[in-house]
Parts: structure tokens; sequence; C-alpha cells
């Protein structure tokens, strides 16, 4: 039994409470509250929003992940499926298939075992696609008080068309005041220009909404009775240091914790001696994907890179770290920026921090 777990939504014993967010977003789905919902990567968006209207009575859960979406087609099949896993009734599984007849959709057994309903690709291809699934998604919430969810919304900025894609969800959604719409991202910029540039078809349509971490003293307490489940005892220092190591990220916390627990033994009292072990488990697990970022570096972001991960308190465009890599402001900007752009690294208020936090560590310690 694994007391840790990572890189997959969380719920019941595996999700750390946290009350405060729990109950404003059951509130606003109440409400019927649209809610632009920000934060980085593995913070626990999804998590907490599947957790928490997930366990609401009376309240149908509708969940459509965007996530890497290229095409209309992949747009419609993922609203299919979001509105076939809200529910295993039968008669709702079928007035969905009646709703989106034009999207030619068939029902499929998952390898899970649940059904879900896919779509024709050439059929969902079509421009009138869109109509056909956002009205079947607005006549599927209308007998029963729902919430939709839009995860990794951004992504609808890859399809060609997105500005009069957004438009058309944008005047379907506007006239639902009872059904509550909450669309996450983790990219803050695209889903700023999605919601705050004046000129977009979702311009202050929904009320900002942040995920942050998870409130230190309630999670090093999770993780204490977490260790404790996995047959360990851990000292409240270490606890201290994967929380300030992992810059808070819960799925980065969660993954370092496990690390620790699969290299200790059941009965271990686990200290900061332990580190290094964990540590090296990471690496050897991540090792493949470190590499091939790096392989792909030029010369100047190799440079730029290294004396990142090492100074973790210089400013990029101070004096002594621009003598450091021997580089200029402008070349040291278009570095950092391309490595923004690749997701290597992201700004937070001014510093770059690593998007992983163990790849740092790593890079830090080849040199
Ligand atoms: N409330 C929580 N309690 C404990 N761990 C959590 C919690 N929320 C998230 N996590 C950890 O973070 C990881 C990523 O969570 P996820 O909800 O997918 O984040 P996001 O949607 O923000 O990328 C999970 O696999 C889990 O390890
Ligand atoms: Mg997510």
């Amino acid at each position: 039994m694994r007391p840790f777990k990572y890189g997959c939504v969380v719920s019941g014993e595996n999700f750390c409470p946290r009350p405060e967010l729990e109950k404003q977003l059951r509130e606003f789905a109440l409400a019927g509250q649209n809610l632009v919902i920000h934060g980085p990567r593995r913070m626990g968006k999804t998590s907490l929003i599947t957790h928490t209207i997930g366990q609401m009575k009376g309240m149908r859960l509708i969940y459509i992940d965007l996530y890497a979406i290229k095409t209309l087609s992949d747009f419609c099949s993922r609203v299919m499926k979001g509105i076939s896993k809200a529910t295993s009734e039968v008669s709702f599984l079928k007035k969905a298939l009646q709703l989106a007849f034009r999207l030619r959709p068939v029902m499929a057994v998952d390898p899970d075992g649940s059904t879900s309903i896919s779509v024709d690709t050439r059929a969902a291809e079509e421009p009138e696609s869109l109509g056909a699934v956002m009205s079947t998604l607005e006549k599927m919430t209308q007998d029963e008080k729902s919430c939709v969810v839009f995860d990794e919304f951004q992504d609808i900025l890859n399809l060609d068309n997105a500005r009069g894609i957004l438009a058309e969800m944008r005047s379907t959604i506007q006239f639902q005041e009872n059904t509550a719409y909450f669309f996450t991202g983790s990219i803050r910029n695209a889903m700023m220009s999605i919601f705050d540039d004046m000129d977009s078809p979702f311009y202050k349509s929904a009320l900002a909404f942040t995920v942050e971490e998870i409130e230190p003293r309630a999670f090093s307490a999770f993780i204490a009775s977490r260790f404790a489940k996995g047959k360990r005892r851990i000292e409240d220092a270490v606890i201290q240091r994967i929380l300030q190591f992992a810059d808070g990220v819960s799925g980065d916390v969660q993954e370092l914790c496990e690390a620790l627990w699969e290299t200790t033994e059941e009965n271990d009292e686990i200290t900061l001696v332990d580190f290094p072990k964990a540590l090296e488990l990471i690496f050897s697990r991540e090792l493949g994907g470190y590499e091939t970022v790096v392989e792909r570096l030029t010369p100047s972001q190799s440079t730029v890179l290294k004396a990142l991960a090492i100074e973790k308190t210089l400013q990029p465009y101070s004096i002594e770290f621009m003598t450091k890599v021997g580089k200029t402001a402008s070349t040291i900007r278009r570095v950092l920026d391309k490595l923004t752009a690749d997701r290597v690294i992201f700004q937070k208020k001014s510093a770059y921090h690593f998007s992983n936090p163990f790849f740092r560590e790593w890079l830090a310690r080849k040199q």
C-alpha cells in the first residue's frame, strides 16, 4: 500500500482537506457562478474541483478535460466523454446520444469497464458540430443542478479559429444562469488572454479564483499522518524541508514523500539523512526526461539554465549573474523567454523557478 500518490487526481484519504476553498467552490457551484480558476500545474486544481463538486448531493459534475486538444473533433469528443462520465444512468446517456445525433455518436466501453460516448471524427470536424455539442451540453444540465468544468481550458487556443469557437461557446453559456461553468488553466498568460483581453469573447465573463499552496500546517499534518499510515515516522524538520524543496507544489511534495517512503523501511524514523537516497530514486526515474531537455539546449541556454539552477537567490539580470554567465542582458532575456515558452522554467513574481524542482537539483549537482 502506497501512502502517497502523485501524477493523478487525488480524492478520499489521499486528499488533504482544504476547507476554505472547498466551501467557496460549493457556494459558487450552487449560485451558478462562472469561475476562471488559475494555478500552476500540479498545485491541485483538478483534485480540488472534482473532490469538492463530486461530493455534493444534488449537483451533477460534468468534467471536461481539454488537455492537449488539437482539433474541433477532439473538443467534441472530450465534451461527449465528459457528459457520458457524469453518470451511469441509462436514460441520461440515451438522451445525450439523441441530442448529439449530428455528431453520429456511438456508445463505447472504455478499458476500465465504464461506458462512454464517442463521436464520428469526420462528422465532428464539421463547423456545425460545435453548436450541436454545446447545445447538447446545455440540455444535459437542464434537469439537474450542474457544474461544468472545462479543465486546461487554455488549450482551446490550439484550435484553428479559436476566437470563433470561443465566441460561439460564450453565446450559449452566458444565458445559463443556473449552471456554474468552471474554466481552469495552468498557463496564466494564456488564460488571461481569454478572460482579460478586452476584445476576447470571454472578457470578464467569469470571476477569478486562484489555487495556491495547500495551507502548510494542514499539509504538514496530512504528510505526517500518511507516513504513519505507511509505517514510518518523520521529523517535522524533514517535512518543512520537503515543503521548501518542492516550493509548496502539492504534486512535487507528494512525489518527494513517496520517494522517501520507498527508500526507507517499516518503523524507520525519517530524518534529513534520508533525503539524498530519495532524490537519487527520483533522478533515476526521471533521467530520460532530463536528458532530453538538456540535449535540446543551445550553448547559451545551457549556460544560463545551469547558472539558474545553482544561483537560487541571484536575479538573472543582476550584474553578478551576467558576469557569471558572461552574457548580455538581451541574450539572457532571449534565453529566459525561450525556456519559459518551453515550460522548463516559469516566472513567479519577478523570480524564475524550475517547473520541475528535481530537475533543478539534478542540474545543479551535475556541475
Ligand atoms: N488536496 C491535496 N492533498 C494532497 N495532495 C494533493 C492535493 N491536491 C493535489 N495533490 C497532489 O498534486 C498532484 C497534482 O494534482 P492535480 O489536481 O492534478 O493538480 P493540477 O490540476 O493543479 O495540475 C496530485 O497527484 C497529488 O499528488
Ligand atoms: Mg489539472
